[in-house]
Formats: C-alpha cells, structure tokens, sequence
C-alpha cells in the first residue's frame, strides 16, 4: 500500500525519490483531474523541496517525467473536450511563504541580471484560486479559449468560455492577441449555487475553485451561463510585441481594450514596503467577493523578462506568495470527551502537532457526535483542521483517500467521563448532556465562566485555582467565591500561591462586586444569555427583581428575545437552586442593577463629568475603568480639549498628559485618587 504521508527520509535516497514521486502524483492527480486537495500547499511544497533536492544530489535517479519538472499534470485521458497544443506553454509559478522567500527571490533575480540592475520594481497583483485559461482573439474576436492542462495541452472549452458574460466576445480594438487569466465563481455566487444544490439534493461544492473548475468543463454551455462564471485576466502572452515596456502598462492596456483584469496592480520598489503591502493584502482579501490563496509578484520590466529566465515549470521574474494556510492536515490521535459548564458533553480531537496560521496546534474542535458521524471521522484518520472564525481550531474533513484500514470508528460515550452519571440525548437535539448538577466538571465550568473576564471579571482566577478551590472544599459553586477570604490563611500556604496572589485575588473579588448589571446577568450562567442579551435584559429589566417577576409574554416583548431565550430566562427564575444562588449574591453586595452610585442631589455620581485616561494603568484594564465611569454617569472622551474634566494618569504618560497640564483647566489624577472618587 502506498503510504502518502510519511515524511521520513531515512530511506535510501532511490527508494524516497521514488516514493515522493508517486505520492505527489497523487496529489497532483487529485489537484488537477478531481479538484481535489488531499495536502496543504505548504506540506505539498516540502515534499516537492525534498524531491528536488534529492534528485539534484543524486541526478541519476530522477525521471525524465518528475513532477519537479512538470507542471502538475491533469489528466486529459479521460477529457470529453478536443486537446489543444499551447502555443507557449503555460507555466506554474513558484511559491514563497513569508518575507525572507521574497527578499531571496528578489535577490535571485538581481544575480541572474549579473547584479547590473538594482532597486527593481515589482508589480504585486492578487493570486485569484480559480481555474487558468487562456483566451485567443483574431482580429479583435475570440476565437478560442484552452483550459492549462498540463500545461503544454489543453482542453478546448471556447464554448463554454463564450457563455461568461464578463470575456468579451469582441474587443475594443481589431488586434491578434493571447491572453492569460483565471475563471473564478464569486463567493456570493458560491454561496447561492451551494444553497441551490442542498436544497435540491445534489453534492455541493468543496470551495469556488472546485465550483469554477467543474462548471468549466460542463458539456451543457447553457448551465455555465446560468451559474454566472466571472474572470479576471493578468497577463498578456508576447507583451513587448505590442510596445509594451513594463507589466504594469500591459494590464492597463488589457483594461483598455475591453478584458477585465482584477485593478490590483501596484508597482512596488523597496522590500519594506513590499512587506507593507502583503501585511496589508492578509486582511483585506476578505472584504473581495473571489477567494484568493496569496499574491503574485512580476518584475515589472519586460525587456528583463528573457534575461532572467525561465526554469522548465515557471518564470523565474515572478514568484507567488502564499497566504497562510487557512487548513493543514494533520493525524488524529484520538478523541477525548469533554464536559462543559452547562453539562454538554463534546468531542475533542487529539491531534499529531501541527502549525497553522503561526501557533502550534494539539487540539481541535469536533463539535458533536452527530457532527463526527456526518464527516465520517475516524480515529488515526488524516484530517484537515482550520481555525474557525481564526482561533479556536476545528476538524472539517477527513481524507478517506489515504486510509489503510487500521482506523478506527468513533464510539459515543454512555456515561459523563467525569462523574460517570448516564449521558442524556434530548429529542431533536444533537448534544449529549450530563443532567448531574453536582458533577465536578459542570461546577468547575460554571465558575470559570462566572469569574471570567466577560463576567466578573475576577484575575487571579485560573482553571487550575478554581480545579484547587474545589478540591479543597473552600468552594462549592459560584457563591463561596465571595467568603472565600476566611481561608486566606490555609490559601497563602498552598503551593504556588503566595501572599500577594491571594491578596490580589481577594481584592479582585471585592472590586468585581462593583461590575455593572449587564456583566452579572451575564456571568450567572444563563443558558442562551451571552453578552449581548445580557446588556439586552440589563437594560430593559433594570433590576434583577424586575426581571424575575416577568411573565414570558414580557421577556418575549423584549427586541432579541425569542421564544428559547425567554423559555431559558423565565426557567432560571423559577428554578429554587438558581434563586438560591441569586439570593445569596445579592447579600455578598453583588451590583444586580442598572442603577448608577448617586451624589447627594439624586444624580449619578460623575453625572456631567467627562474623563480621559493616559499612559499605563496598574489597577485598572482599559475597558474596566471606561465601564466604571459610565456605570457611575461619567462620560468617556478620547482626546484632551476644554471639554475634559479630569485627566487619569498612569506610568509612563506623554503629550496628552502634557497638553492637558498646559490647558489648566483639567483636574490631574492618579489611579488612587480617581478610586477615591468613585466611593
Ligand atoms: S501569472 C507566466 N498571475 O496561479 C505567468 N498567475 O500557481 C504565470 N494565478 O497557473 C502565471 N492569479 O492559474 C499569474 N495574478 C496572477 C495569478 C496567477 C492566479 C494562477 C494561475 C497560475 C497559477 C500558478
């Protein structure tokens, strides 16, 4: 059986050739013929470097096919369109990952001009990740369109290339030319197509490349216009024939004659501002309606085209940067079942370290048991993980592909992996659930949640304290967080704790009594009420008693309240334990209310008062003390002016301290004495 992923190399250097050789195949088969990725382009890279660097060490080896040398070849046996011959061959490009690939490369390029040129321009263009075409016209009319193939043959599709809206049948002007581009499906298209598709039973599409690719070879013309293809044309085939000097002018005088080019062209001459500009590009290729995989860089003067050469697959005056890899693929170790805060019970994968998007990743996201069944995920599976919503990291797929039977199918637990209590699956509902309220894993989640920054935001907290605290019988649930002092004697002494950490600690519980009304609603725990709801409820309730007097008809009346969230609400209330809970918070001194401290005339104490604060706070984060001040009436400014009342100033403060010093109007205070004020 042959193995795909084994990176090893402790192989003869003839057996790993031939090894590398066939499984990049594969993948290039799968690329090309089925638009499928079984590999990210960065692990597909790497076996590719070992393969080029193992064959230019041992040259009588390497075959006279490699894929070092080819273009990845798609397979046109099984092609239902006529094979065209490229007039030029179609070339790949070579990829680079981060700034120093580039400045190598740039550098590259200067050695093969004998270093005679220095301070070259670049032109940065986005890498659309659709499917390459090449368009012919004579005489100003389209008369063929190839797919790339295998880069020396392609497939006619002038047919189905006619149909696209956005290539131009005719252009502006009566000329002979080639021009090169990519096909791509614009995302909002994707997502109707794919939305189209489910609801009528058909297989959707992987991603718009696939989508792209696949509706190019359509036989039916008709369904490629309906699916709306869009394209986007990036180089001119013999560009210096037509007087052009630099790329750059190349594309402008494509937009001029009617082919559309993405309008993203800038010529770039100094490495920093290149790094600049990629930095720039990460982000905002999410505000474009077509995927890109990266950036493309062009020397931009042609006439050094030639000079600095080709290799047999690529030029070597441009160069792709790729974005970081959204997905790698990675092994599954196993599975672990995790109990959380409201007793949902979900499966975590354990996983073969791998980087992604610039942190090592162990762990991943499975969501639920239904989710795993869907995808079909096995246990020593290869599986591709991305980050969802870019942090926390989750498995999308497994690659049946490259199974070799040794996987092992993923059994749902019975019992809580913790108290070991019978699981509960409710109707229609896909969560398995631990129903046992004192289940250590429940008790811990609900605290760690409580005590967390959204809620009451009490440092000094982590889960392993908390883990401790329970242990130890100090706390039982969230409300002996607030006697928790009567053990700081025993706590002091406990390892790794400390003097100072447990004063910390009991004085951020103190201050946490202060939080707004929102942030408790919020860190109770109610289910469905996250931090928009509990500002919400906060609101419009006022108080706590309020809102637990209120019949469901009322929370329902509320905006953003549906009937889950009013179920949810009106349960709590009616709940002994939770009112229990609730009871007990509110003698600890627990702020259950909108309402603000008031000065001796009735009003909120820093009613008319603005604030501003400079430099480095020790006492406070900076969205803590802005939530404060408007919790006491104050109003937060942003900048110095004749406006501001008082200026709060903390390590390290400069010219708003300094312009706020020169207006004299501004009251100066420091952390204390703006503490002071607030009692
Ligand atoms: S230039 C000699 N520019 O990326 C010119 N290619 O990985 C070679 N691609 O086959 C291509 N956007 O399908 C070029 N702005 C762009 C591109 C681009 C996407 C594709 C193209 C090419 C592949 C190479």
């Amino acid at each position: 059986m042959l193995k795909l992923f084994d990176m090893g190399n402790e192989k003869n250097p003839k057996e790993r050739i031939e090894e590398l050789r066939q499984q990049i195949e594969r993948y290039n088969y799968y690329y090309y013929t089925k638009n499928e990725s079984l590999i990210s382009d960065i692990e597909f890279d790497k076996l590719l470097k070992e393969l080029e660097g193992l064959e230019h060490d041992h040259p009588e080896y390497k075959v006279e096919n490699s894929p070092t040398t080819n273009v990845g070849a798609s397979s046109l046996k099984e092609s239902k369109f006529k094979k065209v011959i490229h007039k030029k061959p179609m070339l790949s490009l070579n990829n680079s990952y981060n700034i120093g690939d580039v400045i190598a490369f740039a550098e590259r390029v200067e050695k093969n001009l004998d270093g005679t040129h220095r301070d070259l321009e670049y032109v940065l263009e986005l890498k659309l990740d659709g499917a390459s075409i090449s368009v012919q016209y004579e005489g100003g009319e389209l008369v063929r369109a190839v797919t790339r193939g295998d880069g020396i043959e392609g497939e006619d599709v002038t047919e189905n290339i006619l149909a696209i809206k956005s290539i131009p049948n005719y252009l502006k002007e009566n000329i002979s030319i080639e021009v090169r581009g990519e096909i791509v499906l614009p995302l909002s298209r994707f997502q109707e197509l794919n939305q189209r598709r489910l609801e009528d039973g058909e297989e959707i599409f992987a991603n718009p490349r696939n989508a792209a690719s696949g509706t190019l070879r359509q036989l039916d013309a008709e369904v490629v216009k309906e699916r709306e293809l869009d394209a986007y044309f990036y180089y001119l085939v013999d560009s210096e024939n037509y007087g052009m000097k630099t790329h750059k002018e190349s594309l402008e005088y494509l937009s001029k004659i009617g082919i559309k080019t993405t309008g993203i062209a800038e010529v770039i001459s100094s490495m920093s501002v290149m790094e600049e500009r990629i930095a720039y590009w990460e982000k905002a290729k999410e505000e474009l309606d077509y995927e890109t995989d990266g950036l493309v860089l062009k020397l931009n003067n042609i006439s050094l085209w030639e000079e600095v050469g080709y290799t047999t697959k690529s030029p070597r005056w441009a160069i792709a940067y790729k974005f970081p890899a959204k997905q790698v693929t990675t092994k599954l170790n196993g599975i672990t079942w995790q109990v959380g805060r409201t007793g949902k019970v979900t499966p975590v994968a354990e996983l073969e370290e791998v980087e992604l998007s610039g942190s090592k990743v162990k762990r991943a996201s499975l969501h639920n048991m239904d989710e795993v069944i869907r995808k079909d995920i096995r246990i020593g599976d290869r599986v591709f993980i991305e980050k969802a919503a870019e942090i926390i990291p989750q498995v999308v797929s497994s690659v049946k592909e490259v199974r070799d039977g040794s996987e092992k199918i993923v059994e749902a637990p019975t019992h809580c992996p913790v108290c070991n209590s019978l699981l509960e699956k409710e109707e229609g509902l896909v969560d398995l659930k631990c129903v046992n309220p004192a289940c250590p894993a429940i008790i811990q989640g609900s605290i760690e949640y409580f005590v967390s920054r959204d809620g009451m935001n009490i440092s000094g907290f982590g889960s392993r304290i908390v883990e401790r605290m329970l242990e130890l019988g100090y706390i039982k649930d969230i409300t002996d967080i607030y006697t928790l002092s009567k053990y700081s004697e025993e706590m002091k002494q406990l390892d790794k704790m400390g003097e100072k950490s447990v004063e910390k600690l009991l004085a951020s519980i103190e201050k946490s009594k202060e939080r707004p009304y929102s942030k408790t609603l919020y860190a109770l725990g109610i289910p469905f009420v996250g931090k928009f709801l509990g500002n919400v409820l906060a609101k419009r309730s006022g108080d706590i008693d309020k809102l637990s007097s209120m019949t469901k008809e009322e929370l329902l009346d509320i905006d953003g309240v549906g009937e889950k969230v009013a179920e949810s609400v009106y349960g709590f209330f009616r709940d002994e334990k939770s009112m229990e809970i609730v009871k007990k918070l509110k003698e600890y001194g627990i702020n259950f209310s909108q309402e603000k401290k008031k000065n001796s005339s009735g009003e909120g104490l820093f009613s008319g008062k603005t604030f501003l604060f400079t430099g480095k706070l020790e006492k406070f984060k900076r969205e803590e003390i802005k939530e404060l001040i408007e919790a006491l009436g104050g109003t937060n400014m942003s900048s110095v002016s004749k406006k501001l009342d008082y200026l709060i100033v903390g390590a390290d403060a400069g010219s708003k301290l300094k312009k706020a010093q020169e207006l004299e109007t501004v009251k100066i205070l420091t952390e204390d004495e703006f503490i002071e004020m607030t009692k």
